[in-house]
């Protein structure tokens, strides 16, 4: 197997008092081990709401979405909320356009937290690193309020990949 996430057919509409829009009409699209898949285009046109679909965050009107890690594939068409929210939980880090950050929870509890969430605390050196290159060792008990809008984002991306998930999913995180 070539791909690690597949997407296809995958159609989601959202309802509004007098319509029903339809965002993602048949999206397809497959990545590999190593991919670095960029997605554009012009704002509304629904990459977020693609990347939220690929978090289990929101659920497709129709299509389906498969992860492949550790030699298990998992569907998500049929897959609970909660069940959803584990997967995203161990296999995704998601750097969210606006961060999403932990408000009462500083820097360095803000990346940990995957960590602990995981039972993965063997991996806290390698975050704490992490966060020393993104030049963050001084915020690292501040809390996001605080923080320049760099330095949130490069809060929310150490956070993201702490737990070495099996896909990074970034909403415009540069
Ligand atoms: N929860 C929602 N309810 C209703 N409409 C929504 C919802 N979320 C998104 N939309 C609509 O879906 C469309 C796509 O939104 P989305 O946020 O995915 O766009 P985007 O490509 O990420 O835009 P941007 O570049 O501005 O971030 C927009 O028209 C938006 O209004
Ligand atoms: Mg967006």
């Amino acid at each position: 197997m070539s791909w690690i996430l597949r997407v296809r057919g995958l159609q989601k509409s959202f309802q509004d008092a007098q319509e029903t829009r339809l965002v993602l009409d048949d999206i397809n699209l497959s990545a590999g081990a190593g991919d670095v898949v960029a997605l554009v285009g012009p704002s509304g046109s629904g990459k977020s709401t693609l990347l939220n679909l690929l978090a289990g965050i929101l659920e497709a009107d129709a299509g389906e979405i498969e992860l492949c890690s550790e030699g298990r594939t998992v569907a998500y068409t049929g897959l609970s909320a909660s069940s959803r929210t584990r997967l995203r939980r161990r296999h995704i880090g998601y750097v969210f356009q606006f961060f999403n950050l932990v408000p009462t929870l500083t820097v360095r509890e803000n990346v940990m937290l995957p960590l602990e969430l995981n039972g993965l605390e063997e991996l806290e050196a390698e975050a704490l690193s992490r966060l020393e290159s993104l030049g963050l060792v001084a915020r690292l008990n501040d809390f996001p309020a605080h923080l320049s809008g760099g330095e949130r984002q490069r809060t929310a991306i150490a956070r993201a990949l702490a737990h070495r998930p099996t896909v990074v999913l970034a909403d415009e995180p540069t």
